[in-house]
Formats: C-alpha cells, structure tokens, sequence
C-alpha cells in the first residue's frame, strides 16, 4: 500500500466512525524488543492460547544459559508441568543417562521446548501452537547462542527445520537453517526411546556426533 492509499483508508476509516484500530495480535510484542532471556520469558508468558489454561506452570527453559548446546523438546509432560521444568520426568532421567554418558550434564547445556505449556492430555503440539510459538522459540535459541542445538523429537524437528522429512530420515545428519548460526542435530526424543529401546543405540551415536562438534569447537 502507498502513501496516499493508506491516507484513503485512514480517511475511510474516519467516515465510518471508527476511532481506534485494534492489534489484531496483541500477544505478540516484537520480537526485536527482546533483549533478554527475562524479557522474553515475561512475553511468553501473556500470550495468550487455550492450552495455557489448562496447565499448572509455564515451563520456560533452564540450564546454562552460555551453554554450546542447547536441546530443544516438544512440550511439557505432566512432571514439568507440576515443577515448571523441563525434562524432569522419565524422559528427563534417560536424557540425563545419554548426557552424562558424553560427559555433560545439565549445568553445561540449556534445555527448552517449542511450548512452554503441556497441551492437555499430552497430546502434540498443533500447526498453530508451533507457528505461534517458533518466533519465541528462535528468539530464545539466538539470546542463549549455542554453537549446536539438538532437536529431541520429530515435533521439534519439524517445527525448527519447517519441513516434513521425518525423524528417522533426518536424524544424526548436520543440518543448518538461515537465521540460526549453530548446527542442528535431529534426534530421536527420549520418550519415543522408553517405548522404542531398540533405538537407543542410534540415539546415542547421534549425541556421539553431537561430542565430537563440541571438542572440535573448544
Ligand atoms: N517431553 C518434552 O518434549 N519436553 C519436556 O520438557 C518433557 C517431556
């Protein structure tokens, strides 16, 4: 629209009596206003979707905030929904196990999901919950700036990417995406592994790859 085309519907406007213009996404402040993990955790926390009601506690994102890796999971269970943490439930503890098997554990990596509230039932993530959410979600991965990011699941995977290659494809390959200066993992997500143990080992060769990157780096 140009100059005058705006001045005709301002102009438009004025004759209907219409006197404010209402933002139509209101719990979406800009993302360039966010200079903080504290600014962006207050910004997630009024927007405003259905899913946020049903929840006991956001859960934000905790670990290392100068951390190389950060891990990014798909949303709350019900164990991080009662704490306000993420992975602290069962998939936390094989999580945990696959970590401290590459010699890290949670002070030397940050973990974040896609939402920070758990969908009720513990169903996934929905199309508009992760177009939502993915603003927030690349925001919080440039203010930690890690050198790689592990998606831990498909949901996450897919939401990150924006593709629909599923994870057993996209798995234990580097993969780079504009805007984004670390390299990306896929993986599988340890959930999927509890139930799938036949997986862990390919699991584990992923976070192999993930160790080499990171002592090559250092
Ligand atoms: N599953 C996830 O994807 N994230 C959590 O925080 C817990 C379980």
């Amino acid at each position: 629209m140009n100059k005058q085309e705006v001045a005709q519907v301002l102009e438009w406007f004025s004759e209907m009596g219409v006197s404010d213009i209402l933002n139509t996404d209101p719990v979406r402040p800009s993302n360039k206003q966010i200079s903080s993990l504290a600014e962006l955790k207050e910004a997630m926390a009024k927007v405003d979707i259905s899913i946020k009601h049903c929840a006991t506690n956001m859960v934000f994102g905790t670990g290392n905030e100068k951390a190389d890796i950060l891990l990014l999971g798909e949303a709350p269970g019900a164990e991080e929904d009662k704490q306000g943490l993420p992975f602290v439930g069962q998939s936390g503890q094989l999580l945990d196990k696959v970590l401290a098997a590459i010699g890290l554990d949670r002070t030397k990596v940050y973990i974040t999901n896609i939402l920070p509230w758990r969908p009720p039932g513990n169903r996934t993530p929905n199309t508009e919950e992760v177009a939502l959410f993915r603003p927030y979600v690349l925001k919080h991965i440039s203010l930690i700036n890690p050198k790689v990011v592990v998606c831990l699941g498909g949901t996450s995977t897919k939401a990150l990417l924006q593709t629909t290659d599923g994870i057993m494809k996209l798995h234990g390959r580097w993969t780079m995406m504009e805007g984004i200066s670390a390299k990306i993992m896929p993986t599988f997500h340890p959930a999927y592994l509890l139930r799938s143990p036949s997986q862990k080992r390919e699991f584990w060769r992923d976070f192999l790859l993930v160790r080499e990157e990171i002592s090559r780096n250092n």
